[in-house]
């Protein structure tokens, strides 16, 4: 494939590069640039992703690069905390690296939030790149500069804006994900044709065969046209006052959801599910009619995402909504869809009114 690249800007500036290729070719030019013949630079990576890739890039960067580290986390959620960051510290103090030191998140979104808040926060900031190497990350979590960690129970509660000085994807990396994570990630991308590109929408679901097999053209155009959206949308609004809230269609009962199934299901699950929702209330809101609710809804099936699910509690799903970090003032913000392609902020949904879209996709066995 032909290697695409997307330049994130703030003005006329150009803040980094999205490079989207299908191998590590690239890379070496891109850090010479950054200078890192003359810097130590970092990889920090996790315990799934160490033995698939982690030889593999020291072997590629050690001739880039003044010296190359590697320091590796463990796996999980469970470990995107600040205890972790602390070992990540304590590596880098013990290694004496100063403020010319740069590091490379190689890994999901874990590894990707966590290695650009240690980087926004070592000696008050020192430069990192993200190698994202889920599908999620990829098309999401790697743009856009939000970094940080869950506290307690709260999901990402500490972080900084931050912005890494290269989004590199190599699409070969993907080959080693597990199914149900790909799907996963694919939720965020059905999320832009959603909000924002209704060609896009089509266009994924005349593609779906060729998505499953991951055929990589097809993958460098879908993960090219979300990063091009996510770009797009964190340019107009890098710190989240207004659009940039767009992107959390499908996910104020999504996180609600995933909260109370205690994080048993992938996140793009739970915002699959929590896009029937918000298509169900949109539909309620006459922005749609049931027709194109049920096209929303039934959509997510060819991808390996589920519509509906048993054994949620209703009650708990509705209070975790309004325990989400986004709710201002006590104002639910919610994204709801004034058709497929065009999302909207709506502050009016009511507690009935999400009770009654949970009620659309749960589940009870003996029913039909
Ligand atoms: N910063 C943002 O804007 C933003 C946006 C969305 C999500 N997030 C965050 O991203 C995180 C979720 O990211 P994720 O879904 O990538 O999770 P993850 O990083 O936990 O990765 C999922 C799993 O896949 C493994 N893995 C990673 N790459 C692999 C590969 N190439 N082959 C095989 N296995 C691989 C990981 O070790 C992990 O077990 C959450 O913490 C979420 O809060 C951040
Ligand atoms: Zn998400």
């Amino acid at each position: 494939m032909e290697t695409k690249i997307l330049p994130v800007k703030q003005g006329s500036k150009v803040l980094y590069d999205i490079v989207i290729s299908d191998g590590m070719n690239e890379i070496h030019s891109r850090l010479e640039e950054l200078g890192s013949k003359e810097r130590t630079v970092v990889i920090i990576t996790d315990s799934n992703v160490d033995p698939l890739y982690g030889d593999q890039m020291m072997k590629a960067l050690k001739k880039d690069c003044k010296e190359l580290l590697k320091f590796v986390i463990p796996a999980g959620e469970d470990h995107k905390n600040l205890a972790t960051v602390e070992t990540v510290y304590e590596f880098l103090i013990q290694n004496h690296v100063t403020r010319t030191g740069m590091l490379i998140a190689l890994g999901g979104g874990v590894v990707g939030d966590m290695t650009g808040f240690v980087a926004a926060t070592y000696l008050r900031g020192i430069d990192f790149i993200q190698v994202p190497t889920t599908l999620l990350a990829q098309v999401d979590s790697s743009v856009g500069g939000k970094t940080g960690v869950d506290f307690q129970q709260y999901k990402n509660m500490v972080g900084a804006f931050y912005m890494p000085r290269l989004v590199y994807m190599d699409l070969s990396l993907l080959k080693s994900l597990d199914d149900r994570q790909f799907a996963s990630g694919f939720a965020e991308t059905m999320k832009y044709g959603l909000i924002k590109d209704a060609k896009f929408y089509s266009w994924l679901i005349e593609n779906s065969y060729e998505i499953e097999d991951r055929d990589m053209e097809v993958l460098a155009q879908m993960i090219y046209t979300s990063c091009d959206w996510k770009r797009k949308v964190v340019e107009k609004d890098p710190t989240e006052k207004g659009d940039r809230a767009l992107l959390n269609y499908g996910h104020t009962i999504g996180h609600a959801i995933e909260k109370a199934m205690n994080f048993q299901l992938l996140h793009g699950e739970c915002v699959a599910l929590g896009s029937v929702c918000a298509a169900y209330i949109s539909y309620k809101h006459d922005l749609m009619d049931k027709d194109e609710y049920l096209e929303v809804r039934d959509m997510f099936v060819p991808f390996h995402l589920p519509i509906s699910i048993t054994d949620l509690d209703e009650q708990e799903v509705l209070k975790n909504t309004y325990s989400d970090k986004k709710v201002s003032d006590k104002a639910r913000k919610f994204i709801l869809l004034k058709h497929i392609g065009r999302g909207i902020i709506d502050t009016t949904v009511t507690d009935e009114e999400i009770l009654e879209s949970l009620r659309e996709i749960i589940y009870k066995p003996g029913e039909d």
